[in-house]
């Protein structure tokens, strides 16, 4: 049974104060909090069996291998992967695709395209115009519309025989618009192009099939489920890692290196140079752990009655005007009061504390669609509730009040 009360009591952060006030913390979409349980296996790590991995024969480096290659074993059947080994360990979703970016820059030739979305983070931006740039490919992109909705008609025209590569965000971050992840993916592999889907923001909401998907990359970050910053996931198709160059060159991703010539480390190890952040992907582990125990099901369920609570009370302050209105989107409300910069919301919300981000979010693309600033973007987890959301309310007619 789904109880928000008990949940709380894992998350020790919920329970302090900011600014004199007791922390409503919705800025979920940004990172989300860490529960205890996560927690204690990080210092677990760093108490008992801190050592390199993949190294030593000594005992703490056996057991910190284990542990480590048990969470890829977790986050495998977690994504549904087919083998351990299409599971690498990244930095983040950031790192996870200029890692895919990277690899494609000689696969790639002048009169290659390469489709993304309006709606990317710049982070699904970014690297692939940097790709463009190594390989004159060209950038083509899947226009948005008012309710914040990819134009799938659109998308139909963009593709033909010399697109190579598809890039969208499940979840847009700015608005919480839900993709059709499934129509794009089907569509791209018709004319033969790739896709990696940018799971940052689907991740703590969405346990995603990357097989049923037939999605060849899938890319996330523990941070945002959970789990600690620093570390995530790519998953790839077997044949498509295989056909990509490393990343980057260094220890662990070798077979044999002379001076004259060296051969690389079977997968994952080929992408994975370096002492990797061990602690952070056990945590990572534990993570998705805690996160099953609770159920995707109910948390999707809860955060949407969250969201529907949050949509009918805003909607209620006259010249608050919503960003992202499609019927498929998650827990994430955008919006502006009229004539006051999200900025000043956001600092009052904040001495009343209350966290939510305001700006751009990174999506610098979707603002000057439509033609603002930034906006003010609170973000549900499942462990918020409706009195939260009251405190909330409150607050942004109060930052009206004295803006206006
Ligand atoms: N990408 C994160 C956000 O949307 C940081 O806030």
């Amino acid at each position: 049974m789904f109880n928000v009360e008990t949940i709380r009591k894992d998350f020790p952060i919920l329970s302090r104060k900011v600014n004199g006030k007791p922390l409503v913390y919705f800025d979920n979409a940004a990172t989300s909090q860490t529960p205890q349980q996560v927690i204690d296996v990080i210092v677990d790590y760093y108490s008992n069996y801190n050592a390199n991995i993949h190294r030593g024969v000594h005992s703490l480096s056996q057991e910190a291998t284990d542990k480590y290659e048990q969470a890829r074993q977790k986050i495998q059947n977690h994504f549904n992967a087919k083998h351990a080994h299409e599971i690498i360990f990244t930095s983040g979703t950031t790192h996870g695709i200029n890692l895919v970016a990277n690899g494609f820059s000689s696969l790639l030739k002048k009169d290659d395209e390469i489709i993304v979305s309006a709606l990317e983070h710049h982070s699904n931006i970014v690297p692939w115009q940097m790709l463009c740039e190594r390989s004159g490919a060209t950038l083509k992109v899947i226009p948005m519309n008012q309710e914040g909705e990819l134009v799938m008609t659109e998308y139909d025209k963009l593709l033909s025989k010399n697109t190579k590569l598809v890039f969208v965000n499940h979840i847009s971050n700015a608005l919480g618009t839900i993709n059709p992840i499934e129509y794009i993916i089907e569509k791209a592999h018709q004319v033969g192009a790739a896709v990696l889907i940018d799971g940052a923001q689907s991740c703590p909401h969405i346990k995603p099939d990357v097989q049923a998907l037939d999605v060849d990359f899938y890319v996330a970050s523990a941070h945002k489920m959970c789990g600690p910053t620093g570390e995530g996931m790519l998953y790839g198709k077997e044949s498509w890692l295989k056909k990509l160059p490393p990343y980057q060159g260094g220890g662990e991703m070798i077979a044999e290196v002379t001076f004259e010539k060296t051969t690389y480390a079977d997968l994952p190890h080929k992408f994975e140079a370096g002492t990797p952040n061990i602690c952070g992907g056990i945590a990572f582990g534990a993570a998705i752990d805690y996160m099953n125990a609770i159920d995707f099901d109910a948390i999707a369920k809860y955060e949407h009655e969250l969201l529907e609570y949050a949509t009918k009370q805003l909607s209620q302050i006259d010249g608050l005007k919503f960003y992202g209105t499609s019927k498929h989107k998650t827990s994430v409300i955008s919006f502006n009061l009229e004539g006051i910069h999200p900025y000043d919301v956001g600092t009052i919300l904040d001495k009343l504390g209350i966290a939510v981000r305001t700006g751009h979010h990174c999506a610098q693309p979707i603002m000057d669609y439509y033609k603002i600033p930034g906006t003010v973007r609170a973000s549900f987890a499942f462990y918020n509730t409706k009195e939260e959301i009251d405190i909330f309310v409150s607050g942004v007619k109060k930052a009206k009040m004295m803006l206006s």
